[in-house]
Parts: structure tokens; sequence; C-alpha cells
């Protein structure tokens, strides 16, 4: 709250303000990159980083099938196609065994999601860029402070992108950042972000930019956010456990979310999936639980499940069979054991009376 105020009583309300710089730099720390650009949302993050990856008309991107729509969106922004790419029914991200078979020529880069908080196995898709002379952005918009081979998501490709939308593990409200260890490239990001004005030239236009900036309010959020990160990650860590602990005796029923051996989950979800259930009765279940006050979601549609991309419709088996099955349970930072102990019992009680 007072950076906040510090913020209207200085009148530094917009984009410009020493909170944007400090909450950047406390970002680029935190992921252990060099770089941290602002923005205004996460999809406006990833459509500014596909940008300065240099995307263009025409070129094709590889991107999980199983993601939230604004992956595939961004590329679309730039003129150019998404090619869905089935996921890991470990990680729930993007299949690198699912990938080879999909690079074309057109191909420039591809977009890693870190699904739910779970990393995504950036070695194995690294490897394959290098290979086949592709970028790779990290979407981490769902997964603050995951860790891959003990690295911090974030710094593991030519950039990545992060949201700080109101259901993420810190918050602005609305809210973005990019981070890189290019300078180049992150000179261009803010290039881009800032319409396109030369930095030694004010109102001199270099490039057709835009206005993708965060706000000095939005930044004191984020900064003071950042100073219970710590807390936040640790909280998701026992309600994780919690989970684990209450629904160990319904695995017959339930797949419950798998660690990879090199990965740390931060859990942004906890999700678990139905065995042997149908898309209709797993609904039954998420609408068992609300009629007992219990707010659950599905998992995402295949993006190319959806009118937009219909055109690829299909050939992503595995992403389509966890929507179908898949369930995310309340997890937020707040949720207590007591609640968590109803949540697993109506659960159970759900997929008793509705699977069949
Ligand atoms: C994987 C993924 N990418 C991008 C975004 C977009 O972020 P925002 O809602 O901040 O625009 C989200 C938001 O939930 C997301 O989950």
């Amino acid at each position: 709250m007072a950076m906040v105020a510090e913020c209207i009583e200085s009148t530094w309300i917009s984009s410009a303000g020493k909170y944007i710089t400090a909450f950047e730099q406390r970002f680029a720390e935190f992921t252990g990159s060099k770089h941290a650009i602002a923005c205004s949302n996460g999809t406006t993050a990833l459509h500014l980083a596909l940008v300065g990856m240099g995307l263009k008309e025409g070129d094709e991107v590889l991107v999980p099938a199983l993601t939230y729509i604004a992956t595939a969106n961004a590329v679309r922004y730039c003129g150019a196609k998404p090619i869905f790419v089935d996921c890991d029914p470990l990680t729930l991200s993007m299949s690198p065994d699912s990938l080879e078979s999909k690079v074309s020529s057109k191909c420039k880069g591809i977009i890693a999601v870190h699904l739910f908080g779970h990393p995504a196995d950036m070695d194995a898709l690294n490897q394959i860029a290098l290979t086949r002379g592709l970028w790779v952005v990290e979407d981490a918009a769902q997964a603050h402070g995951s860790r891959y081979k003990e690295r911090s998501v974030g710094s593991l490709a030519d950039c990545a992108t992060f949201s700080f939308y109101g259901n993420k593990i810190i918050t602005t409200g609305e809210g973005g950042m990019i981070t890189c260890d290019s300078d180049e490239l992150a000179a261009r990001l803010r290039l881009y972000r800032g319409q396109g004005m030369d930095p030694c030239r004010r109102y001199w236009h270099l490039v057709v930019g835009f206005n993708y900036r965060m706000t000095n309010i939005v930044a004191a959020i984020g900064l003071a956010q950042m100073e219970r990160v710590g807390v936040a990650l640790e909280a998701r860590q026992k309600v994780a456990a919690n989970y684990n602990r209450l629904l160990e005796t319904a695995t017959d029923r339930l797949q419950l979310p798998q660690v990879a051996p090199w990965a740390h989950h931060v859990y942004w979800m906890y999700v678990v999936f139905i065995k042997g259930i149908s898309a209709d009765r797993r609904d039954a279940v998420v609408e068992y639980m609300d009629h007992h006050g219990i707010e659950t979601r599905p998992v995402f549609y295949p993006a190319n499940a959806m009118p937009p991309y219909l055109d690829q419709a299909g050939g992503v088996p595995v992403s389509t069979r966890l929507s179908e099955s898949g369930i995310c349970l309340p997890t937020h930072e707040k949720l207590s054991e007591e609640d968590q102990v109803w949540i697993a019992q109506i659960l159970c009680e759900a997929i008793e009376r509705c699977s069949q």
C-alpha cells in the first residue's frame, strides 16, 4: 500500500517512475536473467517477445495444443501460424517426441509452456531447436519460481514471458514481464514496447511499435509482491502436499500430479485426472462439486479444438484425453487444511456418483 500511495502522491502514476525499473531489476534477479522488461499483461509480453524474435507473416511456430489460448493467439497477431504439438502425459507440457515431425521449413521457433507450474523438458526442446535452427520462447505465465534442473524458468531459452493476472502466483491485477539475457534483444523489446520511440530522440519513432508498457502503480504492486513471493510459493507446496496425502487412497480412480525427477513444480494449479471417465461425466463431477460450494475448473480444451484453429483439428490424443478427464482443484495460498479435507471428500463422492 505504501508504495502505491507514494506513486499517487508523487504523481508518477503512468509508465515512467522508479518502481518500473525496481520491479524489473528484482524480477530479473528472481529468474536469474540479465534483463526484465515489464509489460501491460502476459499476452502483450508474449506478442512483444515474438516480435522481438523477428516473427513474420507466413512463418510457423510450434506451440503445445494444451495451453491457455493466449499462447497460440500471440503467434497469430504476428500473421504467423501456430503448429500444435501434443503434450507429454507426465509433465503436461509440450512433448519433445511429438515435436520433431512437425518442424517444417517455415518453422522459426518453439514456445515452451510450463503448464500449471511444472517446467517443460527444456534440454530436450532446446536440443531440437539447436539442431533445427529455431529460437525458443518460454511461456512461464503459470510458473513463477518453477525450476528445471535447479535453474529457474525464465532463464532457460532465448527469452521468457510471465503473467501477473489476478489468479497467478504473484499478481499485479493485470501485468506481464519478459526476461532475457541478450542486451540487443532487451533493447529491441523496450523499443517496441514504447511505440518504437528512439530512446535518444523524443517523439522520433524508429519502428511501428506498441503501447505495451506497465504503469508505475502496477509496478509498485509487483515490487511489493516480490517481497512475499517466497511465502506464496511455500504456501502452494503445502496445499499440494495436503492434497497428495488426502487423495492418496483414491489413486485407483485418480491420477495425481506427477513431478519429473528434474523438476520443481510450483503448483499454480493442482490438477487431477479421473481415470477412464468421459468428458460429460467429468463435467458432471465439476457440477456436483459446484453444488457443494466448491469451484473447480476443467483442464483447458486443446487449442486446435476451438473455432480459430479448427483447420488443424485433431492429432493430439494425449492433450485431448487429459483435457476431457482433468479437473483443476482449488489451489490458492489461503486454502485451509479443513477446506482441503472437505474438497477431497466431495471429489471422491462426486467420482463415485457421477462417473458411471
Ligand atoms: C500459459 C499462458 N500464457 C499466457 C497467458 C496470458 O496472460 P495474461 O492473462 O496476463 O494476458 C496466460 C494467462 O493465464 C497463460 O496461462
